[in-house]
């Protein structure tokens, strides 16, 4: 046994078990429901558009979720500073293992390169707010989430994947709060604004991830 595969029965001892065949072997391709699914399991694998298409109607992401964005806008625009601020100059700097990644060869935090950070970062949420759900933005989210691990030139560089869930839930959460503080006369537009950012916060998070073996989870 490898050392892998003893680490792995150690966490999974079930399976372990010698696994008894039911009897009858189903051809799963041969039914058509199962070989639909596998067509779209292909489809939004090979294609950005289809994986899109897909994810927004099962999140039932409509052009009101857009519209709802879009209002937004105005709060994330008057906020911006603050929120880039907080998030780079207090979330980001002070936690222990996020912190990391902005740190001099001396441990020290770089406080330049956290600048530099901080822009890229707003570019990235200006561009988010365009609402242009095309294959060019959809690539661009699958090539954010490609730096973060040695696919394009970093070779040192890999963030792994709860690192990035972390963050996007602390940002999810922190616009929320800000939302719900700026809103709080006007529920329905509090819901609406929530309800689509939380539809397009998991149609991101997936995208982004696409180039991200398993083995980086
Ligand atoms: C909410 C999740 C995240 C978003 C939206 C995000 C966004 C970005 C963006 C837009 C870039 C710049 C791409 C470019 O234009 O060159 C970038 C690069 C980078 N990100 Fe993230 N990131 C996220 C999570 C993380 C986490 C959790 C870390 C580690 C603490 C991290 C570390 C880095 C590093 C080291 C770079 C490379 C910057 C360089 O070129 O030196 N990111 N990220």
């Amino acid at each position: 046994m490898s050392i892998m595969s003893e680490a792995y029965m150690n966490m999974f001892p079930m399976e372990a078990k010698k696994k008894e065949s039911s009897g009858k072997h189903t051809a799963v391709l041969d039914i058509p429901e199962f070989k639909k699914a596998w067509n779209i399991y292909r489809e939004t694998s090979l294609d950005i558009m289809k994986r899109h298409e897909y994810m927004a109607q099962c999140l039932d992401f409509t052009d009101k979720d857009t519209e709802a964005i879009k209002e937004s806008k105005e709060i994330i625009a008057a906020n911006l500073k603050t929120i880039l601020d907080h998030i780079y100059y207090e979330k980001l700097i002070n936690d222990p293992w996020l912190s990391r990644w902005f740190r001099d060869e001396t441990g020290k935090i770089a406080k330049k390169y956290v600048d530099v950070r901080r822009a890229k970062q707003q570019k990235f949420l200006l561009k988010i707010l365009e609402c242009k759900w095309d294959e060019e933005f959809w690539n661009h989210v699958r090539w954010v989430g490609a730096v973060h691990v040695p696919i394009f030139g970093l070779e040192d560089l890999y963030i792994p994947v709860r690192l990035n869930i972390a963050l996007w839930g602390y940002i999810h959460q922190y616009l929320f709060n800000l939302f719900a503080e700026e809103l709080k006369n006007d529920p329905d537009k509090l819901r609406r604004i929530t309800t689509a950012w939380t539809k397009l916060f998991w149609i991101i998070i997936d995208m982004y991830h696409i180039e991200y073996f398993p083995s980086w989870m």
